[in-house]
């Protein structure tokens, strides 16, 4: 699969006579194959709004390397824009113009047939209510404009920052069902967000970037697999023998935790290991079970963002990317 989108090393720092200095891209990586619908997540001010505007060639990077459609932007930005759709935080429309005459307006300025507004007002879902003036359509109704916007030049690569944002949990199922069905019609569709376990469910692969660089990347099984710990939970059929059977699988090279009622078992290849193991000392497994992750988990652990009860985390406290643990290693694409 051919790359649509490429970053390496993107840098950007923000510079105020007032504020300072802010950096807010630190040699950030990204790569997005054709067909795909991306998953780009980090939690507040971790740096995805600038990242996207700045391969829109909204802001101007301090340093790396883009590419859009296999052309290296910004200089190739005249020749791939018409095939790219984006929103980028809230667009504003203008509040006495009805969908249809904001669409059509977009349409007339950018060489799209009049046939297209109708079948993008379909697609988002705004058919019914397309006549209303924008000043009275609620927050999700405006998103879901931005998105017929976005769609109008119907595009090969279709980026959205944060499209979720306002719709109600039908509306973003709506989303998600659409982005799905544009991405079986051959579109790539990239979405930054932080509602996570939509994300799971929509996305098949991810990019997670914490403090402006890339901490994880890769398809969603991948990326869950990779941080799960790979652990089991195991309980025995007599409780009374959890010591001695943590110890048994220690000794065997296992990582093994001793809960109240069970073992959380890692570092083994095969549960099958852990069975054999315990049936050598005569302890039996009454119960064998991998422990799952979801995305939300991963993605707490890896920017460093999961709550601490008694304190109040402030934007920009995440894990510095390269210094915990776990996130070592650079995995990436
Ligand atoms: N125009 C600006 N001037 C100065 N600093 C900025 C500017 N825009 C963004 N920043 C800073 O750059 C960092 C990254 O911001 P950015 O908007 O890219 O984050 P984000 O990942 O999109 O966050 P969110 O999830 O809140 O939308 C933040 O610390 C932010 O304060
Ligand atoms: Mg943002």
């Amino acid at each position: 699969m051919p790359a649509v989108l490429e970053i390496e090393g993107l840098r950007k720092t923000y510079r105020s006579r007032r504020r300072g200095t802010r950096r807010a891209l630190d040699g950030f990586d990204m790569v997005v194959e054709a067909g795909q619908v991306h998953g780009f997540l980090g939690p507040n001010g971790s740096g995805k709004t600038t990242t996207l505007r700045t391969l829109l060639g909204l802001i101007r990077p301090d340093g790396g390397r883009m590419e859009l459609l296999g052309e290296q932007v910004p200089a190739a930005l005249p020749r791939v824009a018409g095939r790219v759709g984006a929103i980028v935080e809230s667009p504003q429309f203008f509040p006495n113009f009805s969908a249809r005459d904001t669409l059509s307006l977009l349409a007339g300025a950018g060489d799209v047939p009049r046939t297209r507004v109708d079948e993008v007002l379909e697609l988002v879902g705004l058919r019914e209510r397309a006549k209303e003036r924008v000043k009275t359509y609620s927050l999700g109704m405006k998103q879901r404009l931005a998105v017929a916007s976005a769609l109008l030049k119907d595009p090969k690569l279709l980026i959205l920052d944060e499209p979720a944002n306002g719709l109600d949990p039908g509306g973003i199922r709506e989303m998600r069902s659409l982005m799905r069905d544009l991405a079986t019609s051959g579109m790539t569709v990239v979405l930054s967000s932080h509602i996570l376990g939509e994300v799971q469910l929509i996305c098949d692969s991810v990019t997670i970037i914490s403090l402006g660089r890339r901490v994880a990347a890769g398809p969603v099984a991948e990326v869950l697999a990779q941080h799960s710990g790979g652990g089991y939970r195991v309980r025995l059929e007599a409780a009374a023998d959890l010591p001695v059977a943590a110890e048994e699988l220690v000794r065997a090279g296992a990582r093994t935790t001793v809960a109240e009622d069970h073992l959380l078992v890692q570092g083994v290849d095969k549960p099958a290991s852990i069975t054999r193991t315990l049936a050598a000392r005569d302890l039996y497994v009454s119960e064998l079970a991998p422990v799952t992750v979801d995305l939300e988990s991963v993605f707490l652990e890896l920017t460093g963002t999961a709550p601490v009860p008694g304190q109040h985390r402030q934007v920009d406290e995440s894990a510095v990317p390269g210094q915990t643990g776990p996130t070592q290693g650079g995995w990436g694409v």
